[in-house]
């Protein structure tokens, strides 16, 4: 039996801003980070939109048109939480007003999540195809104001609709994983910006995907030359070009053309380099990004590398459906990236900023562009959701 995707899509905040600016702000040239991180946007969340909003708005996109009662399952990938306790999945099942006989659970392990919810998704249409189940990921990347990890910030979810109708993809039943305790970044209770070993995580990074990939191979995995696209996770664009003249000379043991690893990667990076980091949904976000944006993939293999911090990796496949296109909303998507505003440093460092009070008390969060959801504030300790106009 075929699993996969039968419906993908995302949002992202209404407001970014353009790491030109940040580079003006900090007298460095632009070039590091639209050359050096391959970076050239970075999506910024107004105060009314957190990750509840943002997977809300990309789940309503996913299930346009959709029956939603086959919905057995939601898993919402986050390091972003809203409660220690209550699952943000929830929020968003209201919101949604998707069916009550739901099983609704909150998944965490830095950028990875998503990757094990995946893996969770495909086991359960397996043992019962007639069950659907919806992934949220939803991340905002902090990192704070002046921090090295600044200009890898963004905000944005992914909404993956698993099903045993595999009209988008189909993955493959081998992967290969990799875990080890690592300390490159994390994000302690009290904080709310992640500590992160910049330098360091990339090292990690790269050697968690050697080893993934030696167990994707030991497990039965495709090999190198059957992929004719490769999608990362994507801190910030450069990382998948490191990443794959990594891997291929790990495989080949020579270094990759330019245009090889051009032609391998160039049209999933389109998304990431406007939207930046969205954590557990960067890799998905550049999955959407090569399927909107390359010329017929349909048969086609994929290769999928997740990376968590902390961390855990995750190598996987996939293969396109036919006239796949025809399932993705790749127009709505373009407008989506398209229709942002663009925010000075003031007004970035104002939404930076903005806090509610952590004593409960009625706070209101304002009102912005959002889409179809947004976040009102919070009132007695209980956070207030609305849909808009
Ligand atoms: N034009 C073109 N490239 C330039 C440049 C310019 N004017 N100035 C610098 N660069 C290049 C550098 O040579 C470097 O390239 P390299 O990676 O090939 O060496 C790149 O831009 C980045 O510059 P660097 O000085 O290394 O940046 P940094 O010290 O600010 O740190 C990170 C970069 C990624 C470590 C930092 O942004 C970070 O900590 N990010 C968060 C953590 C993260 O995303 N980790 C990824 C794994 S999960």
């Amino acid at each position: 039996m075929r699993v996969g995707l039968e419906a993908l899509s995302f949002y992202i905040p209404r407001y970014y801003i353009d790491l030109k600016t940040i580079a003006a702000r900090r007298n460095e040239e632009a070039g590091k980070y639209y050359i050096g991180l391959g970076q050239e946007k970075m999506a910024i969340p107004a105060p009314d939109e957190d990750v509840v909003t943002m997977a809300a708005n990309a789940a309503a996109q996913a299930l346009q048109g959709k029956e939603t009662s086959s919905i057995s399952t939601l898993l919402f990938a986050t390091e972003s939480g809203v409660d220690q306790s209550k699952a943000a999945g929830i929020y968003v099942h209201s919101l949604l007003g998707l069916q009550p006989n739901c099983r609704v659970v909150e998944l965490k392990q830095a950028c990875y999540s998503a990757t094990a919810g995946l893996q969770l998704a495909l086991a359960l249409v397996a043992q019962n195809p007639k069950q659907k189940v919806l992934i949220l990921a939803s991340d905002i990347a902090r990192y704070g104001l002046n921090t090295a990890g600044e200009p890898t910030q963004g905000a944005g979810a992914v909404a993956m609709l698993i099903s045993s109708q595999p009209d988008i993809l189909t993955f493959d039943p081998a992967s290969g994983t990799y875990v080890e305790d690592v300390m490159d970044f994390w994000r302690p209770n009290y904080l709310e910006e992640a500590l992160v070993d910049g330098k360091y995580s990339v090292k990690i990074y790269l050697k968690a995907l050697a080893e993934a990939w030696n167990n994707y191979q030991a497990n039965g995995g495709f090999s190198f030359h059957e992929f004719t696209r490769f999608c990362y996770h994507l801190p910030f664009t450069r990382m998948a070009d490191k990443a794959h003249r990594h891997l291929g000379k790990l495989v080949h043991e020579q270094d990759l053309s330019d245009e090889q690893v051009k032609a391998h990667l160039e049209e999933g990076l389109r998304y990431g380099r406007s939207v930046g980091n969205v954590y557990s949904a960067s890799l998905y976000l550049g999955l959407i990004s090569l399927l909107d944006n390359a010329s017929d993939l349909a048969g086609q293999r994929l290769g999928l590398f997740s990376y968590g911090s902390g961390c855990v990796a995750e190598f996987f496949s996939g293969v396109v459906a036919e006239n796949y296109q025809q399932h993705l909303d790749s127009e709505g998507h373009r407008q989506l990236l398209h229709d942002r505003e663009e925010l000075d440093y003031e007004a970035y460092s104002r939404f930076f900023l903005f806090h509610h009070p952590v004593d409960g008390s009625e706070s209101l969060a304002g009102h912005f562009k959002t889409g179809k959801f947004r976040f009102s504030g919070v009132n007695n300790h209980q956070r207030i959701y609305e849909k808009t106009a």
